[in-house]
């Protein structure tokens, strides 16, 4: 088979390394990818915002499967221009998107199909919006609707904080259309989980639950980011929770998608915040997650593009999914300045890997024959162990192979899961 992977990240360099393992493969191509893709595959530039060049392309190359990483393609509609020209497809709908792409449509989604929850009110108007703020007692967090790169979530101290965050959105137009409207919710106290699930449009199968680090600095301090590192599986999701997250929140969803004509296809992301009173869902993504990826697919002992496919043909529950018995630990290392303003162009160093250590390239460029930094983000370094402590140990142990100028990173990856913190 001929595949086209579409994205340029941590997550896009995961997927086609394990693409890239499978029997299924001719060709692999990656548009417009990155320096470590180009290791797995052709890097190939392709507009992806424009629709009729990609479907020409994949008629060009004779592409058998186009899989879609980022949330804003399939926003987009890739999907439905490339099922409508008959390209095989795996990713959601526009329709099915929405999930991610409206948070105001998620929101009433969940609500209305009895899926669990933060409390939450939705406004276009400031006045009203404020008047809200002023009348609930409960700490709250402001999220723009639509899709911001991972900025749109503010977590207010202060009522004063949660004002200017509504005038930001409401008033301001700082996040321009994705803030025309706001959701405001309860604010959860918990641990994260983010449980991704494979999804036909009829049945799901989860994947390893993993965990994510989304503030910069150690201990969660600092500003949130796009993801400073994960690990998986996270064992704070016991089988317990998992079976309640499969019943109560993933299954209806699937469900409930295909009941209100949005069936969906691809992956279906979960953030979940494990509260005292039970699951809760934080979001929905309609991709698989960054840098969740990074360590959920080399746990992945099935060829990938099995699943794809059963996905895309409606034929999920024929296939037997199976993980490998140890664990993976993803550190991301990134730029100095990052998140506010990161810096580029640093010429990268590589010294050789262990096996069982993988480099994912997220932000980095070719300048001639050297690999330089190009965005926060710059690599995902995913370690196996036998176990969490000893994926750990793998990857810090070997962080000193990478290395490019202002290169930052979090020390306490996973440590959440070794102090088995609640
Ligand atoms: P989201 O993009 O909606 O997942 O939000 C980004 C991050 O904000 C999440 O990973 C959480 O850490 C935090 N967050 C979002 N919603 C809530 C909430 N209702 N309560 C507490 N934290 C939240
Ligand atoms: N790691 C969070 C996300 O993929 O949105």
């Amino acid at each position: 088979m001929n595949v086209l992977i579409i994205g340029s990240g941590g997550r896009e360099h995961a997927l086609a390394w394990k693409v890239a393992q499978s029997p299924r493969l001719t060709k692999l191509y990656i548009a417009p990818g990155n320096p470590g893709t180009s290791s797995c595959g052709e890097n190939v530039l392709v507009d992806v915002s424009n629709h009729e060049s990609v479907i020409h392309f994949c008629k060009e190359k004779k592409i058998d499967l186009v899989i879609v990483g980022p949330e804003i393609p399939l926003a987009d509609g890739l999907v439905d221009s490339l099922s409508d020209a008959n390209i095989r497809c795996f990713g959601p709908s526009q329709a099915a998107a929405e999930i991610e792409a409206s948070k105001v449509f998620s929101k009433n989604f969940m609500a209305r199909n009895q899926i669990p929850t933060a409390r939450y009110v939705t406004f276009s108007d400031f006045e009203e919006a404020v008047d809200h703020i002023h009348k609930i007692d409960y700490p709250v967090v402001i999220k723009a609707s639509g899709l911001a790169a991972g900025k749109g979530v503010i977590l207010p101290e202060t009522l004063e904080e949660s004002i200017s965050a509504l005038e930001a959105m409401l008033v301001k137009n700082e996040f321009a259309s994705a803030g025309t409207e706001v959701v405001i919710e309860e604010k959860l106290i918990g641990q994260e989980v983010s449980l991704m699930a494979f999804s036909d449009g009829e049945h799901c199968v989860t994947m390893i639950p993993a965990q994510d680090h989304k503030q910069l600095l150690d201990g969660d301090q600092g500003p949130n980011t796009g993801g400073m590192g994960t690990y998986a599986p996270a064992p704070v999701l016991t089988n317990e929770l998992l079976k309640e997250a499969i019943e109560k929140v993933l299954q209806p969803t699937i469900d409930g998608m295909r009941r209100e004509g949005r069936k969906f296809i691809g992956v279906l992301y979960a953030g979940l915040m494990l509260t005292k009173d039970g699951i809760r869902v934080l979001e929905f993504n309609c991709r698989f997650g960054d840098p969740e990826t990074q360590v959920v697919l080399p746990l992945l002992e099935t060829d990938l593009m099995e699943i794809l496919e059963a996905c895309v043909d409606g034929k999920l529950k024929d296939i037997n999914i199976k993980w490998k018995d140890v664990a993976a630990v993803c550190v991301v290392l990134a730029s100095k300045g990052y998140p506010e303003k990161a810096e580029n162009g640093k010429l990268v160093t590589f010294k050789e890997l262990p096996k069982d250590l993988f480099c994912f390239h997220a932000g980095t460029k070719f300048d001639g024959d050297k690999i330089v930094t190009s965005g926060g983000r710059v690599f995902g370094l995913t370690a196996l162990g036998n176990d969490i402590a000893n994926a750990v140990e793998n990857v810090y142990s070997n962080i000193n192979k990478v290395s490019f100028d202002g290169m930052q990173y979090r020390k306490d990856i996973a440590q959440k899961a070794l102090q088995g913190a609640k």
